[in-house]
Parts: structure tokens; C-alpha cells; sequence
């Protein structure tokens, strides 16, 4: 009964990292997936981590038993507050655990799917490969917003708000919390506003996925600036929902540590406890018919780190430093290709910010890249400048200078 079944390409991006994983050229390098690497190219296990894992360990009460449905409380309580800082407001907030940034995108795909399936999820245009298939998969409709204009390598705002504006009422606008995936290009503060305003006066949800909180600036709390003023916009108008991962910004990528929060708008308190009850409940029994409880490991390091100041504090500095090597990374790159002489302006990767640079590079130069100079990256031109380091950034230039010229 099977026979029929088509087979489906592979995960462009995941092939990346098998392709680079097969090649056994020495100076290859992997620009590809957006995970963090040393300055010898090399997974890093932040220091803040470390000293979480051996605190959860040292604990006499340590012991592997089922979570409860909805999470681990210092989690899920602790990632709100970090999101939500000032503007937090616990009794309109519903906070559950989810196998990390993708897994809250899927439960909010699932929970939209189920109370509002007639809205049109609007994404911006590029987006994160893995957005459109998350909600198509539950049947909802996903159509796309300007964002970036390749010529100019700016943001499309005129056309990003006439989108807002001319969408149906209600409808959802997934929004990048920060180190926008993959360009590599934020609204300033004063676009987000502008942003916001306009959601606020057509009722639409927004939904925001926060993957990559201190990678844009550094700073957790600038990086959730987008965050806080919509939920404080929104507040009066209608719930916002974000979808927050841990993979990158503790770089615990394979332990799927996330959560899903939904922020209901400002009612008066026995509405707000209504509807507070009734969506944990709806999200519970999501949650049990799907994975049951949650993955525990990387939850119990997380909520270690967010519940103790000291370790809070040097998780920030552990942020600092990979978003600074990150920095010099794109200035290195950019000054030697400046130096090189490559055909181009190359201002641009020093001015995106986060893990990624949408190079502008071709499709047929990506090509190129890989096969004559065993530099990965992915083929609309993002590269995840996480992997160039001191001993490689010199290579990476010159091919790009190569397959530009060619
Ligand atoms: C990326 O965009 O490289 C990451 O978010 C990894 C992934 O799962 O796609």
C-alpha cells in the first residue's frame, strides 16, 4: 500500500552538513547551518553550561523521571522573564515547554490550526527554510510579506506595512524577534513601532519567533526589544505569541530546549484567569497526545542557569563572547575581501547582524564555492559567519574573490 509513496528530496540544509561531513578536502570549511564554532572551528560548550550541568548533578535529589506535561517550571518561568523582562505579566501569560524553537512553531502551527484555521499566516519573504512547511503541514495557509530588497540589501518597509495593511483582518504575521534568519537584517526600533502599529490597527496576531536572542547585539535585553514592545501594543488588541529556542543562545542545539508562550491580551482579571486556565488546558493535551512531557536534560541546565544570578550573569558574558568573535568575524571577512579588491560592495556583512550574512552571492557562485574551494554555504548566498574563525577567514575570501570574478 506504500508503493505509491513519492520519495522527497533531502533537507537542503541538513544535506549541507552531510555533504561537508563526506568532503575530506583539509581546508574545508561549513558556512552552512547556523551553530556556533570556536575559533578553531570547533562545537563550544559555554563555560556557563559547564558549571550548570555539574550543579544539576551535584543535586542530591538528581534523577531522570517524567517532567510534568506543560515543562519545567524554572524553565518555563525563567525563559518568560527573560523574553519578556519588564513587560512580563504572569497571570496573562501561558508559558509551556516545547523541543525548542521548532517544537513551540509547531504547538503554535497546531493550537492555530485548531482555534483559528481560516487565518493566513503571513512570513516574511525570505524566511527560515523550515517556517512555511511547519504551518503548511497542519493545513494552514502561508503567503509572505516583503522584507528585503536584494538590490539595495535593505529592509522593504513601505511594502512590509502595505502587506500588513492589506491582509485580512486578524490575520497572523510571524515575525523574526531578532538576527532576522537569513538576512541578517533587523527593523531599527522605530520601524518596529511602525510595524507594530499597524498589526495593532488590523487586529493581528503577532507571532514571533525568537531563535537567536543576544546574537544581534550582545545583549539579551536590546534583543528582545521587539518582543516587549509588541506584547505592550498589543496588549489591548489582541494575544501575542512567541516561540522561543535555546539551541543557539546556549548552544545546547541537540538537547531541543524551548518554550511556547502565549500572551493574552489585558481583560479584566476573572476573564484573564478564564483564559489563562483554558489554553494551559488546551496546550496541555496537545502536549500529551504528542510527545507526552517533554525532554528533561537540556531543560534542567537552562532552568539552572535562568534561576541563579551567578550563572545567569555568566551565561550573558558567554554571549558576549560569541557574539563579539561573530563580529570580528564579519569585519575580518569584510576587510579582505575590501583588500582583494572583489567586485562588489561587501559594507553589508558588517552592518547584518546575528549568526548569518545573506552574502548575495549566486546561486551558481554557491555552487562553485563547495565544489572548487570546499566552502559551504547555503545556495540563496546565506553564510553562517559562526563558522569562520582566523585560521580559515583568509581561504573563505579569497574563493569568494575567485568564484566572483568568474
Ligand atoms: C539554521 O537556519 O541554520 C538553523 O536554524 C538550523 C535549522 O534547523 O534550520
Amino acid at each position: 500500500i506504500f508503493n505509491g509513496v513519492d520519495t522527497l528530496p533531502p533537507d537542503a540544509l541538513f544535506d549541507i552538513k552531510k555533504r561537508y561531513t563526506q568532503d575530506t578536502r583539509a581546508h574545508k570549511v561549513d558556512l552552512g547551518i547556523g551553530a556556533y564554532r570556536d575559533n578553531n572551528g570547533q562545537p563550544w560548550v559555554l563555560p556557563s553550561v559547564r558549571r550548570a550541568e555539574e550543579k544539576v548533578h551535584a543535586d542530591k535529589g538528581y534523577n531522570h523521571e517524567y517532567l510534568p506535561i506543560t515543562g519545567l517550571p524554572a524553565l518555563t518561568g525563567g525563559a518568560a522573564r527573560v523574553i519578556f523582562g519588564p513587560e512580563y505579566a504572569e497571570d496573562r501569560t501561558v508559558s509551556v515547554q516545547s523541543i525548542s524553537g521548532t517544537g513551540a512553531l509547531h504547538i503554535a502551527a497546531k493550537f492555530l490550526a485548531k482555534f483559528l484555521p481560516e487565518r493566513t499566516i503571513y512570513v516574511s519573504d525570505p524566511t527560515w527554510a523550515n517556517h512555511k512547511a511547519i504551518f503548511q503541514l497542519q493545513g494552514l495557509n502561508v503567503a509572505s510579506y516583503p522584507y528585503w530588497d536584494a538590490a539595495s540589501k535593505s529592509l522593504l518597509l513601505d511594502g512590509f506595512l502595505d502587506s500588513i495593511d492589506l491582509a485580512e483582518e486578524g490575520s497572523v504575521f510571524l515575525l523574526h524577534a531578532c538576527a532576522h534568519n537569513p538576512t541578517g537584517l533587523d527593523p531599527t526600533p522605530e520601524q518596529w513601532d511602525a510595524v507594530l502599529e499597524r498589526l495593532a490597527a488590523r487586529n493581528h496576531l503577532a507571532l514571533f519567533d525568537s531563535a537567536y536572542q543576544g546574537f544581534a547585539t550582545g545583549d539579551l535585553d536590546r534583543d528582545a526589544l521587539a518582543v516587549r514592545r509588541g506584547v505592550r501594543r498589543m496588549a489591548s488588541v489582541s494575544p501575542v505569541i512567541v516561540c522561543q529556542s535555546f539551541a543557539k543562545n546556549v548552544g545546547m542545539y541537540g538537547e531541543r530546549v524551548g518554550c511556547f508562550h502565549i500572551v493574552l491580551p489585558d481583560q479584566s482579571s476573572e476573564v484573564n484567569s478564564r483564559v489563562h486556565g483554558a489554553v494551559s488546558s488546551q496546550l496541555a493535551k496537545l502536549i500529551r497526545s504528542e510527545v507526552s512531557n517533554p525532554p528533561a536534560y537540556g531543560a534542567k541546565i537552562v532552568g539552572a542557569i535562568l534561576a541563579d544570578k551567578s550563572l545567569t550573569a555568566a551565561w550573558h558574558a558567554d554571549m558576549v563572547t560569541m557574539s563579539s568573535r561573530i563580529h570580528a568575524m564579519r569585519a575580518a571577512l569584510r576587510e579582505k575581501l575590501v583588500a582583494l579588491g572583489t567586485p562588489g560592495t561587501w559594507d553589508h556583512i558588517v552592518e547584518q547582524c546575528g549568526m548569518f550574512s545573506f552574502t548575495g552571492l549566486s546561486p551558481e557562485m554557491v555552487r562553485r564555492l563547495e565544489t572548487q574551494h570546499a566552502v559551504y554555504l547555503v545556495s540563496s548566498g546565506r553564510a553562517s559567519i559562526a563558522g569562520l574563525n582566523e585560521g580559515n577567514v583568509d581561504h573563505v575570501a579569497r574563493a569568494i574573490d575567485e568564484v566572483v570574478r568568474h
